[in-house]
């Protein structure tokens, strides 16, 4: 018997769908996971809609994909699921009680300041404000494809330097000793190939690379800001105005993220699991 397809509505003319008629849950069939496996490889970022589901779904379906991370940022697990993040700016006895509160985030891979970094991210929204907040994608494949030749030239072969600490004194707040010790800053190839589906695609972004490496100071910082202004362009973006119970998979191999700050009058609730990849290619190459 053949399978039926699942049905795609794509967000952009290069990268996004939304995926309708599913509902995320560990228990779903083989073939449907199979095939929604393979839209995220191909599509990078998957929106599933209405999702009337549980932690333990969000959890289960992730876990699917892949082996789950707990964060390191243990101050900001949910009690009762260590899987789930919370990306949130409530607030309780005066003490944030999730990552990233009101303010805009910049451009950025989950994790590319690890050694071995995420290859795939679900947010699920519980509660949002009612503007702002949006979250944007920019689609590196593409951005890659169509980097004009004399930047081709410079970043082919070539790693860059990422740091969790630019990150956080820009966007976030500061790590504890055990926090800091695990992340310093690192090394990756500017140019990643995805563990997956083979594809190549920048890696690199405005929040965390510092430095290109082998490269003098100053012709490092020219060539990093002519790299964030290409891939930051209109045509490799999408941007994601939520509504409540939306549950956004992206490709974290291939698409770096930002966020638009919102009015911190009002309440905003995500819950993200972080998916690793294979152990055999958990390193970038
Ligand atoms: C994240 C993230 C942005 C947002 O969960 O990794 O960057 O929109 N979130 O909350
Ligand atoms: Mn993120």
């Amino acid at each position: 018997m053949v399978a039926k397809s699942l049905e795609v509505r794509p967000l952009t003319d290069t990268f996004g769908a939304e995926v309708l008629g599913v509902t995320l849950s560990g228990q779903m069939a083989p073939d449907v996971f199979h095939e929604i496996r393979a839209l995220w490889l191909r599509y990078e970022v998957l929106l599933f809609r209405e999702q009337d589901i549980e932690k333990e779904d969000l959890i289960e379906f992730s876990r699917l994909v892949g082996p789950l991370e707990i964060h390191l940022r243990e101050e900001w697990l949910n009690k009762t699921h260590p899987e789930l993040l919370q990306i949130t700016n409530i607030r309780e006895d005066g003490k944030p009680t999730g990552a990233l509160a009101d303010g805009e985030v910049g451009w950025h891979f989950d994790q590319i300041y690890l050694p071995k970094p995420a290859v795939g991210s679900l947010l699920f929204s519980i509660k949002i404000p009612p503007t702002g907040g949006s979250t944007h994608f920019a689609d590196m494949t593409t951005a890659y494809a169509r980097l004009p030749r004399h930047l081709k030239d410079v970043v082919d072969g070539r790693n860059a330097i990422q740091s969790y600490v630019a990150f956080n004194q820009m966007y976030s707040t500061t790590t504890n000793t055990k926090q800091t010790n695990i992340t310093p800053d690192i090394a990756h190839p500017l140019v990643r190939t995805h563990p997956y589906s083979g594809r190549r695609a920048l890696y690199v972004c405005p929040g965390m690379t510092i430095k290109i490496s082998g490269l003098p100071d100053d012709e490092s910082r020219s060539v990093l800001d002519e790299l964030f202004a290409w891939t930051c362009r209109d045509e490799f973006v999408y941007r994601h105005d939520w509504n409540v119970s939306d549950a956004l998979m992206w490709d974290n191999a291939c698409t770096m993220h930002r966020r638009d700050d919102f009015d911190g009058e009002f309440e905003r609730l995500m819950y993200r699991t972080t998916i690793l990849p294979q152990p055999d290619r958990a390193v970038p190459f």
